[in-house]
């Protein structure tokens, strides 16, 4: 019987690695794209022919044309703002009725969510985790503990759902003494939402994939975050609230592991972080500000500034392992193009001692141990191919190989579709 296959694609590092520019240029070779977790917190950016698009919760598949795009069961899925940006997509031409499913069982992420989501927060104090505010965690718990609302929900009785559930986030915010808010407005632009999705196919989608599967399909997963923000392997608690694992594609779509090929790993020539929580190879120096003004680092969802550090190489290391990651994908190399040395981390001094792995602590007394490499000092963001890239370079490529056991098969020299350097 002729099957279909599916690849998976997901960041190694703390979010923000590139993954959206990655699935758009990769959409060609496939027939489904799917996204496996997170929501709104992700801000997937594309450049191609002059225009920027920020995707948050629809997958970065749509602007390849006649590809099926679904927001599987693993998304929690705020309407409002969903409505917000399909609207935005189509006023800019790209009709996305044909083309996005949603699934049935992604849960719904509502106001109070949100609510929750800042009072929680500003409960933590000092030691909040600086969430990007959209009630992520919320709605991750609300699922968890088996109180969720999902989008399967939209079609009976919504209303009187809706409002039990709201009820019981009043009392949970009562209880965390946050009481100064008016969700009016929201909600109503929440509940047009609801409306506004009814417009798309709404699916067990967990059927369909794997249908699609069994006709030869192609598929790819689109991870949101990264592995170091994984709830069960990340840097916790400075973490998003989703499995953001290869695993987490096999959960959020309901697919069987032995279903999946490829999994690609996305990752910076360098490294950065937003909101808290620990960040070994962090620069607080000039070299930390230079690599935020030349990568434009700045989150795509909340604009804060992305803290930026030297690619670490023992969090790489436990991310492709974790994930079994059998290629690799670098992003960004042309904010190094004017460096004249490159740092790589490659093992920690955890209180004197030398250690290879990522450790249970990690806020605490780790200090990076750097290898220093030669810059390439060469613009290589016109590139069209391997051949041209400059010694240096290449020998950046082969340390950064054998130190992570794992090919590099794309390098990304700016953030253009095109700025993309398939090797042979
Ligand atoms: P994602 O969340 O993993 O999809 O990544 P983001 O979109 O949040 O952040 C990546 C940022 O880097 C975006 O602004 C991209 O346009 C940009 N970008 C992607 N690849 C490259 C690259 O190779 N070079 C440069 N200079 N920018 C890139
Ligand atoms: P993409 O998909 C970078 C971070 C937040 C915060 C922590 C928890 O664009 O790579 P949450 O709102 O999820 O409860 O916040 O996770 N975070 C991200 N950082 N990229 C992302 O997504 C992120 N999504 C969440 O800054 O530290
Ligand atoms: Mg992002």
């Amino acid at each position: 019987m002729k099957s279909g296959k599916v690849d998976v694609l997901l960041g190694l590092q703390w979010g923000d690695e590139g993954k959206g520019k990655v699935v758009d240029v990769l959409t060609p070779n496939y027939d489904v794209i799917a996204r496996f977790q997170g929501g709104p917190n992700a801000g997937h950016t594309l450049e191609f022919e002059g225009e920027k698009y920020v995707l948050r919760s629809i997958p970065s598949g749509i602007f390849q044309g006649g590809k099926t795009n679904i927001i599987g069961n693993g998304v929690v899925l705020a309407p409002d703002l969903f409505m917000n940006e399909a609207k935005e997509l189509e006023k800019s031409g790209h009709n996305l009725k044909d083309c996005l499913c949603i699934s049935k069982k992604a849960h719904l992420i509502m106001p109070t969510h949100r609510l929750l989501d800042a009072a929680h927060e500003a409960a933590k104090g000092k030691s909040k985790v600086g969430t990007t505010g959209k009630g992520i965690g919320p709605t991750y718990t609300d699922k968890i503990s088996r109180n969720g609302l999902r989008v399967g929900d939209i079609f009976e009785n919504f209303k009187e759902k809706y409002a039990a559930h709201k009820a019981r986030h009043e009392k949970m915010l009562e209880s965390l003494k946050y009481t100064e808010y008016d969700i009016c407005e929201v909600e109503k632009a929440w509940m047009e939402g609801i409306e506004y999705m009814k417009q798309f196919r709404i699916i067990d989608s967990e059927y369909e994939i794997n249908k699609m599967l069994k006709n030869g399909n192609s598929i790819l997963c689109e991870g949101a975050q990264g592995t170091m923000l994984d709830v069960d392997f990340g840097s916790y608690p400075f973490v998003t609230s989703s499995n953001t694992v290869c695993a987490g594609a096999c959960t959020g779509l309901g697919i069987g592991p032995n279903k999946i090929g490829e999994v690609y790993g996305i990752m910076k020539a360098y490294c950065t972080r937003v909101g808290a929580g620990p960040f070994p190879t962090e620069l607080f120096d000039d070299t930390g500000g230079k690599l935020r003004e030349l990568g434009r680092e700045y989150g795509a969802v909340t604009g804060r500034e992305r803290r930026c550090g030297w690619i670490d190489l023992v969090a790489l290391r436990y991310a492709i392992t974790l994930n079994g990651v059998t290629q690799l994908i670098m992003m960004k190399s042309d904010v190094l193009d004017g460096f004249d040395t490159i740092k790589a981390c490659v093992a920690y001094k955890q209180n004197g001692k030398e250690i290879n792995h990522f450790p249970y602590n990690i806020d605490k007394g780790i200090e990076p141990i750097y290898k220093e490499l030669p810059g390439w000092k060469t613009d290589m963001t016109k590139f069209t191919s391997e051949e041209q890239f400059p010694k240096e370079f290449n020998d950046y490529i082969d340390f950064l190989e054998k130190e992570l056991e794992t090919p590099i098969k794309i390098i990304s020299i700016g953030p253009d579709r095109d700025q993309t350097i398939v090797r042979k």
